[in-house]
């Protein structure tokens, strides 16, 4: 029963400890009490609230004004004192007092809660903790707090008498000081103990320290057995790396000129995992929201070179292979990525391995690969921000880029078979008809193929499997008619929270289809059953959404009333449920018959004996809907 599992997660501290989410996470960040959260969004009003920032005028039953979150001549940011709630037409921003507060004053939700909760005369109660949770919690708290420590430290040595060389090397690479402070850039000097004595003076436990990854400790064999505790930053530049509300996690340091290694960057932690994250975001996420797109590179320094020519729509990986996580992440800020990697053997590799990622994502990426073995740092300064942006514009999309590259080698016969075949495959991948169409046409056009036989050449499986019936009618994926579906749903849910237990009992969301709004389901229904709020209205569930255009036509259908009709609510869930659940099946089932296809072609038959099987069980589950 997936529900079981819901309930096991979500109350599970760790698994809420690394979520991004402000209000999954306030239990342990933040210590408010539901029923305190609750009240305090019954007593702060939204028209109240936001009547501080902006000049708001009533028109009707609601309120318009200037949105604060972009820049515009004439209102188009509603406030409704109804549903307590406000979004902005011309830049799709939405929510509700919370929500307002974290964005227009870059506060996390604990913080927000605690402000609105002090407007309103609110006690907030300190919640005991069990003994695990104070550990946990202690020990990051204490972690953040160390390295904020440390980075205010840093910063000073960089502009001290002891960062001179530093200076010189950020001034020599041409980096403004204004960038410097913006980033936070520092130093960590020579001396081995600096810091370590830095935090002595202050207090800072070194086993925390240690445990933010800023001292080692290395215990010495020679007599006594000693345990010598060290700065694990010597001698480099320090680059804070700073979560999405700018908490630092961690920190890159590089050697001054030449040194092995170049880079040296703190290690996993209880607040850092490097693949869950993205260097420069809180810095770089409202340019990425202004320009519609994000710029990825690979290094600090080519964030912030780009930062320092004027771009400032910036992402970094850090040093290592881009996981999926950092595209969804990414995906929270924007739907196009132009993708900058170095132009060398290694850049390209990472750049094709990079795309099932955003295909899956369903991303829109460029691969920009820049000239001459240029890095991103190295082409902005030789060349210039306008000309990179002709370069951006001008880029291949990631699709066409992989193509060109499949298909590079085909010389001969031999190699064009090879590279069709390769093709191929990977476009029987994709689930998309869209993006697979793409492909097709972009092959045909490579190869000199004729379309219709590659199509043919692709379905080939497919045909001489068992299913009759029109093919025209399988071959379109119809995704974004299941996300109607989908989303109706979950607008259901947020409308109607008392019918929360009766979806999740359906199982329906193991048959959601698409990945980010099976999460959300999965979130909001978490969220009723564990916290078993009776009905707190929709906003209170908007905090399950992570920023974005999803949360902004999210918003917006609530706002514009979607259908209150009672009586109809009953037969609309159960009849969205059964659709989702047979939409799903029939993919299911579309995928079963091209793989019975290549085990046919395979002559594997106790793998066609297996998918037949799970064919009949399939065709089962949909007869019982
Ligand atoms: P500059 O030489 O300062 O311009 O840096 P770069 O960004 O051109 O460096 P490079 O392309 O070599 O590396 C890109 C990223 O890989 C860096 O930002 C680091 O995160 C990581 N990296 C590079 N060298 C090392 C290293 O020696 N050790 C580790 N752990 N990471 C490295
Ligand atoms: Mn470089």
């Amino acid at each position: 029963m997936p529900i079981v599992r819901l309930l096991r997660e979500a109350s599970l501290p760790g698994a809420t400890v690394f979520q991004a989410n402000p209000l999954r996470a306030v239990n342990l960040e933040g210590h408010i009490p539901q029923d305190k959260i609750e009240e305090i969004q019954r007593r702060a009003d939204i028209v109240e609230l936001v009547s501080e920032y902006v000049t708001l005028k009533k028109a009707g039953k609601d309120f318009w004004g200037l949105c604060p979150f972009h820049k515009e001549k004439t209102p188009s940011f509603k406030v409704s004192r109804d549903k307590q709630m406000y979004y902005c037409f011309g830049c799709a921003e939405g929510g509700h007092v919370f929500t307002f507060l974290m964005k227009v004053s870059n506060m996390t939700f604990p913080e927000a809660a605690r402000h609105l909760a002090r407007k309103t005369g609110i006690v907030i109660p300190e919640r005991a903790m069990s003994d695990q949770e104070r550990r946990q919690y202690g020990l990051r708290e204490q972690i953040y707090r160390a390295n904020e420590a440390a980075t205010v430290f840093f910063t000073g040595s960089l502009f001290s008498a002891a960062g001179l060389e530093a200076r010189e090397y950020l001034k020599k690479r041409g980096i403004r000081e204004d960038v410097v402070r913006e980033f936070r850039l520092g130093y960590a000097d020579r001396g081995g103990r600096t810091l370590k004595g830095f935090f002595e003076k202050k207090s800072v436990p070194l086993e925390v320290a240690c445990q933010a990854g800023l001292l080692v400790a290395k215990t010495e064999e020679n007599g006594e057995n000693r345990r010598d505790v060290y700065d694990r930053f010597r001698g480099r530049l320090i680059f804070p790396i700073e979560d999405a509300g700018g908490r630092v996690m961690a920190f890159g340091g590089r050697v001054i000129g030449q040194g092995e290694p170049k880079y040296l960057n703190s290690p996993e932690t209880p607040v850092f995992s490097k693949g869950r994250n993205l260097y420069g975001l809180n810095r770089t996420k409202e340019g990425i929201r202004k320009s519609g797109y994000a710029i990825l590179v690979e290094g600090y320094f080519d964030l912030i070179s780009l930062w320092n020519a004027g771009l400032t729509n910036v992402l970094a990986s850090l040093g290592t292979a881009l996981t999926a996580e950092q595209v969804e992440l990414m995906r929270r800020y924007t739907e196009q990525v132009a993708i900058l990697f170095d132009g060398d053997e290694a850049g390209k590799k990472a750049l094709k391995r990079s795309l099932p990622l955003f295909l899956a994502a369903g991303l829109q990426a460029r691969a920009v690969v820049l000239p001459e073995k240029n890095d991103p740092d190295d082409y902005v300064r030789r060349y210039g921000k306008e000309s990179l942006e002709e370069l951006i514009a001008g880029a291949p999309t990631l699709v066409d880029y992989y193509i060109d590259d499949i298909m590079g080698d085909q010389g001969t016969l031999e190699g064009k078979q090879n590279a069709v075949k390769e093709a191929l495959l990977f476009l029987s991948t994709l689930d998309d008809a869209i993006v697979r169409n793409l492909f097709l046409k972009r092959i045909a056009d490579k190869t000199g193929i004729d379309q219709e036989l590659l199509k043919k050449e692709m379905s080939r499986p497919r045909k001489t499997s068992a299913g009759p019936g029109p093919q025209r009618n399988t071959g379109e994926s119809t995704l974004r008619a299941l996300d109607k579906v989908e989303f109706s749903l979950i607008l259901f849910l947020l409308q109607h929270p008392e019918s929360i237990a009766k979806v999740g009992e359906t199982g329906v969301l193991d048959y959601f289809t698409d990945n980010e709004l099976r999460d959300l389901a999965q979130t909001i229904i978490a969220k009723g059953l564990v916290e078993g709020v009776a009905d707190p209205g929709a906003s209170f569930y908007l905090d399950c959404l992570d920023d974005g255009p999803l949360k902004g036509l999210i918003v917006k259908s609530l706002l514009e009333g979607w259908t209150d009709d009672e009586r109809v609510c009953e037969r609309y869930f159960t009849d969205m449920v059964k659709q989702i659940k047979r939409k799903c099946l029939k993919r299911r089932s579309k995928a079963l018959t091209i793989e019975l296809g290549k085990a046919q072609e395979k002559g594997d038959s106790e793998w066609q004996n297996r998918l037949s099987l799970e064919k009949t069980k399939l065709v089962e589950e949909e007869k019982l809907l």
